[in-house]
């Protein structure tokens, strides 16, 4: 054939290959998960969630250690809570001799080179495992809940966080956290926020890790509809202005038009959180011998990258990467 376009001449070798990629997947641009439970010497599976284990703080600073020598750089702390120590007005959340602000002082006195991020929400804390305080009719109280917040991203700030990440998706919160930051001398703590997180089906896995059930109702009333992206683009707007660092989508595979829409409407860093369900329902088909899970991770992180979104919160690091021995 007389062909003066052959595309294949561009796929022939790796190097060519490689040469024009438009997309990579720096190890760099991935935020591990971490799951911190009380004690020492403390490594607890996860049974939906195969590869990641709940730990305690000796354990998650060797495994974060590891995590570093291969090429990561960031991680995002969430703690598991006593039942005992959940309550209504969730104050064990501000606590500065609580598992947080005790993991976050020493993980970064042992690590201090990594990115340590802090989940700002709720729901660890609640006794009804919702994000927010509730009212006696069960309604999610968004400026009392704010109030809470800000209490604890204090806490998280005064323990030496480099990120906090608001992930209730209350009103207003942004803003709050920036000022009491600012008031109370944390200039350089960054804020990762939460703008677009879905109200999904695929968090089931992380609410087992953190031994959380919804004491009632579900959180549509604060968390979006699936059905919606131009809301996510004007909370990414708020949340932009409001003084947020980093906007993030979640979950994220179901999300990509989401991430490549806002790629067109904000300079700001972009973060997607693929989300727990996301991971497992790839492990489950690779228990069965379904498919290989690394590669499909590889294909599905790229592609979260090829959306737009620079950095990515991700289980797969546990499944990709050596992080045991
Ligand atoms: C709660 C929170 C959730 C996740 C991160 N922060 C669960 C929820 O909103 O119910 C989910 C993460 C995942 O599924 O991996 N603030």
């Amino acid at each position: 054939m007389q062909l003066l376009q052959r595309l294949r001449r561009n796929r022939l070798s790796p190097s060519i290959r490689s040469m024009i990629a438009e997309t990579v997947l720096p190890r760099a641009s991935i935020v591990v998960p971490i799951f911190i439970v009380e004690g020492s010497n403390q490594r607890i599976p996860i049974q939906s969630l195969p590869g990641v284990d709940r730990m305690s703080i000796d354990v998650a600073i060797e495994a974060i250690s590891k995590f570093q020598d291969t090429g990561l750089r960031s991680a995002c702390l969430f703690p598991v809570i006593e039942p005992t120590l959940r309550s209504l007005t969730a104050s064990e959340a501000w606590n500065p001799h609580g598992l947080m602000a005790t993991a976050l002082r020493q993980i970064k006195q042992a690590l201090p080179d990594m990115i340590i991020m802090a989940d700002v929400a709720l729901d660890p804390y609640t006794s009804h495992g919702h994000d927010g305080l509730a009212d006696a009719n069960g309604t999610i109280l968004n400026d009392e809940t704010v109030a809470c917040l800000v209490k604890m991203a204090l806490t998280q700030a005064d323990s030496g966080v480099d990120f906090i990440a608001p992930s209730d998706m209350m009103d207003g919160r942004v803003i709050a956290l920036r000022q009491a930051l600012d008031e109370n001398g944390f200039h350089h703590v960054g804020i990762v926020a939460y703008s677009a997180k879905y109200a999904s089906a695929l968090y089931g896995p992380f609410r087992d890790a953190l031994d959380v059930r919804l004491g009632f109702g579900d959180k549509r009333s604060y968390q979006m509809n699936p059905a919606n992206v131009r809301e996510a683009l004007l909370e990414a707007k708020l949340d932009e202005q409001e003084g947020a660092d980093i906007l993030l989508v979640k979950p994220a595979l179901p999300y990509l038009d989401v991430i490549a829409r806002l790629r067109a409407q904000t300079l700001k860093p972009i973060a997607a959180y693929h989300v727990s369900g996301e991971y497992a329902m790839v492990m489950a088909a690779h228990a069965n011998g379904w498919l290989d899970a690394r590669e499909v991770f590889a294909e599905m992180l790229l592609s979260i990258r090829r959306a737009g979104a620079d950095l990515i919160f991700s289980y797969t690091p546990y499944a990709m990467y050596t992080a045991r021995d």
